[in-house]
């Protein structure tokens, strides 16, 4: 099945989707949204997939949720469909996913880089959550993600005001990991996810989920789950090959099993 508004590829065991809806500044429509989704479900499912990178162009990594779209619909019909559950498939995404992200990055923009588990910043990024001059406010997780991300000061001037960051204030706050020229952004994300992909997946699937567990439980809990996982990884061969390869002097070749 094709895609109409992102392209796929991979290269090595990384894969790349990149949100291509030209015209409308990758405005997230419904027909993108759900093949963003299908193409997760591809990779997350494909074995030899180790790291994912979410892009968009040189202008616009997503300019929001499409507000032609958004436009005629009513409370009814908004609460129904509830339409913006199904971008959470990004959220629950198990594989680590890199958000390579070069300008306008607003309101539903914004909500799917922090979704991702890195976010590297092209110079020319613009971070915001505008959604307050159309009447409205964050859907997408914006006031919950950003609130955690950057603390509640600059989160509510952000949701209050429409405030864009730009890619070095992103980059202060803690936004994002890095800023890089615009010109190596998607070199840069492809070296981080090459290096990722190339440790043990399973390491790497359960330190993203036992990071994440960090926003959403006590610190005791957090500390037990992080050491099941941890004591789980001794059941791997990727640890003992991990371990070998270091008292042997040696690059590890990992298995991811
Ligand atoms: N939805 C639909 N279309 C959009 C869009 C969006 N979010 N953002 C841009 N576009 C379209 C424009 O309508 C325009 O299309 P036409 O040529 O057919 O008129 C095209 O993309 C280019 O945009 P501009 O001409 O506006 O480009 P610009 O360089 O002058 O401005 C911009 C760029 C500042 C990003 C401006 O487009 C803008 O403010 N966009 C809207 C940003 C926004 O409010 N995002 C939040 C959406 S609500 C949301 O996301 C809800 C949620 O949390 C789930």
């Amino acid at each position: 099945m094709g895609y109409d508004n992102i392209q796929v590829a991979t290269n090595g065991r990384v894969g790349i989707i990149t949100l291509h809806r030209p015209k409308a500044l990758n405005a997230l429509n419904e027909a993108l949204i759900g093949e963003l989704g299908r193409a997760l479900d591809a990779f997350e499912a494909d074995r030899s997939i180790g790291c994912l990178v979410l892009t968009g162009s040189d202008r616009a990594f997503a300019a929001g949720a499409d507000i032609k779209e958004m436009q005629a619909l009513g409370f009814p019909a908004t609460y129904t469909d509830d339409f913006v559950t199904s971008w959470e498939r990004l959220s629950r995404c198990r594989k680590p996913v890199i958000a390579a992200v070069a300008g306008y990055a607003l309101g539903g923009g914004c909500e799917l880089a922090m979704m991702c588990d890195i976010i590297l910043a092209a110079d020319n990024a613009r971070f915001g959550q505008p959604e307050i001059q159309l009447g409205v406010m964050p859907g997408a997780g914006g006031s919950q993600r950003l609130t955690r991300a950057i603390g509640k000061a600059k989160a509510m001037e952000m949701c209050l005001t429409g405030r864009t960051l730009t890619a070095e204030e992103a980059d202060r706050f803690g936004l994002v990991s890095r800023v890089v020229p615009l010109s190596g952004l998607m070199d840069e994300a492809m070296k981080v996810a090459d290096t990722i992909a190339g440790l043990s997946l399973p390491a790497a699937m359960m330190a993203k989920e036992s990071v994440n567990r960090a926003f959403e439980t006590t610190l005791a809990e957090g500390i037990r789950f992080e050491r099941r996982l941890f004591q789980a990884l001794f059941a791997t061969a990727d640890q003992k090959e991990g371990m070998d390869a270091f008292v042997e002097k040696r690059a590890a070749s990992f298995r991811n099993g």
